[in-house]
């Protein structure tokens, strides 16, 4: 273990006195921000290189603040490195122990910049590196998605609207919407990396520096884009924090809706989904139970997810622009909302993995309820030549003499349907074949057994 020995702050040089204990627990943001260790010495190997090169420090003093930054990186990896409240955060933990291990030039590493554009730029690395975890998480989950729904496409189930049957629709064709949610999920995921890639390094406290930094150079090696442009605005400037947080939040929004949907399927009532043991959990008194106990972790999660945001909006509203030490709490809510999301992602995953459609009940249960009504109206539009608004009405009287027969529409007799549309023959009750229904339904981006199958192509190949 490394021991700091003189444990002393580095600014005790003006505040002379000590601070109070409970002012390092609630100033002390190191448990949270040690997480950013690998950023905070990456940027700051790019900032010495940056300050050779523009002669603003010898080579010596590059190469031996770059062996102290390695070395200490090492320690940390290795979890033989003691952090220490009282130097409050990452930064200056860091730089505490660069002066323990090559001395008196350890202070040149911070010519030029503030911690204020340093936590930034780190937690900017940061944000990106974790927007491609979690992207690869979603691919994950669309892959196994695509799965099920290859086996599914000739399931069919009801597709309802305000929860009663609606029109039959392909179960698969349910599972596809999933990815359409999930594919905009990346898109915006991958769309925060427009603010993220301007770099703060080099705005420094706020105003800029009187060095000749060359801000350009540490945009290329830490993989910005470009500097940021104002240095004011820079160190004040949270908003990639508010769209992560937004992300996140959209993202748990869609997960928390299929889980709902899913526990409605998988409820006694309904009984269209199975899940097995593996993601199911029992009661304490009653035996017979298998609770959907993981769906639910999932419903309930985007309400932490939520608080989060809203935490960063209101943190941001009314602060002045510029750094305040309000603006220290942004990590521990990062932080935890992806943390969330990507526990979130592996359960919605392995949910997936042990979910199987119960498909005699989805068969029965759509043939319930008249669900090929508008197959009906669509039927006698096309073949009666009449308009829809006709037809529809046409369709609700044969509806509603079905009901008083206490019959399905496909058990009324041709001479029944008659006394309500002469000119009906045979013909009409293929309409009423579930199959028939989901089949005929070619329009783009309708449930027809074809449009399905050219989507799973296309999502297969985009992956
Ligand atoms: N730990 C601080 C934060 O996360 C770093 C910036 C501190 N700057 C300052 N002027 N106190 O916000």
């Amino acid at each position: 273990m490394t021991k700091n020995k003189n444990n002393k702050t580095i600014w005790n040089t003006r505040i002379k006195g000590k601070s109070s204990s409970l002012f390092q627990k609630i100033g002390s943001s190191i448990e949270i921000d040690k997480r950013l260790y690998k950023e905070d010495i990456t940027g700051s190997i790019a900032h010495v290189e940056m300050l050779f090169k523009q002669k603003i420090i010898s080579f010596k003093i590059k190469n031996k603040i770059i062996f102290g930054l390695n070395k200490i990186e090492k320690e940390i990896s290795n979890g033989k490195f003691e952090f220490n409240k009282i130097y409050e955060d990452i930064h200056m933990n860091i730089e505490k122990r660069l002066f323990q291990i090559i001395g008196e030039e350890a202070g040149y590493v911070h010519t030029g910049r503030s911690r204020n554009d340093q936590i930034i730029t780190d937690f900017k690395i940061w944000i990106k590196s974790s927007i491609k975890k979690i992207n690869s998480n979603i691919n994950l989950i669309i892959k196994d998605i695509l799965k099920l729904a290859e086996k599914n496409i000739y399931t069919i189930m009801p597709g309802f609207t305000h929860l009663k049957n609606a029109q039959p629709i392909s179960f698969a064709h349910y599972l596809m919407a999933y990815i359409e949610m999930l594919d905009r999920d990346k898109k915006r995921f991958l769309n925060n990396l427009e603010n993220l890639n301007e770099n703060p390094l080099g705005v420094a406290a706020l105003s800029g520096t009187s060095f000749n930094i060359d801000r350009n150079f540490t945009t290329k090696k830490l993989g910005f884009k470009k500097p940021t442009n104002n240095s004011i605005d820079t160190i004040s400037d949270r908003d990639f924090v508010l769209d992560f947080l937004f992300s996140v939040s959209v993202c748990s929004m869609h997960i928390s809706r299929i889980a709902e949907e899913l526990i409605i399927w998988n409820s006694d009532g309904f009984k269209l989904i199975n899940l097995s043991d593996k993601v199911t959990t029992g009661s304490s008194i009653m035996p017979q139970k298998k609770n959907p106990d993981l769906l639910e972790y999932l419903r309930g999660k985007s309400g932490s997810v939520y608080g989060n945001l809203f935490s960063m909006l209101t943190i941001l509203k009314g602060l002045p622009i510029s750094y305040f030490k309000d603006l220290q709490d942004d990590k521990d809510l990062i932080f935890r909302s992806h943390d969330t999301l990507i526990d979130c992602l592996q359960i919605f995953n392995e949910i997936l993995r042990n979910l199987t459609p119960n498909k005699k009940n989805m068969s029965q249960l759509a043939s319930s309820g008249h669900i090929t009504a508008t197959d009906l109206a669509d039927y006698l539009v096309k073949n009666h030549s009449m308009s829809f608004r006709k037809a529809y009405i046409k369709t609700a009287a044969i509806v509603n003499l079905a009901e008083k027969k206490r019959k399905k529409l496909e058990d009324l007799t041709i001479s029944e349907l008659k006394k309500i549309e002469p000119n009906l023959t045979n013909d009409v009750f293929k309409v009423f074949d579930l199959t028939y229904s989901v089949r005929s339904k070619k329009s783009y981006g309708g449930t027809s057994f074809d449009n399905i199958k050219k989507m799973i192509k296309k999502y297969k190949k985009q992956l």
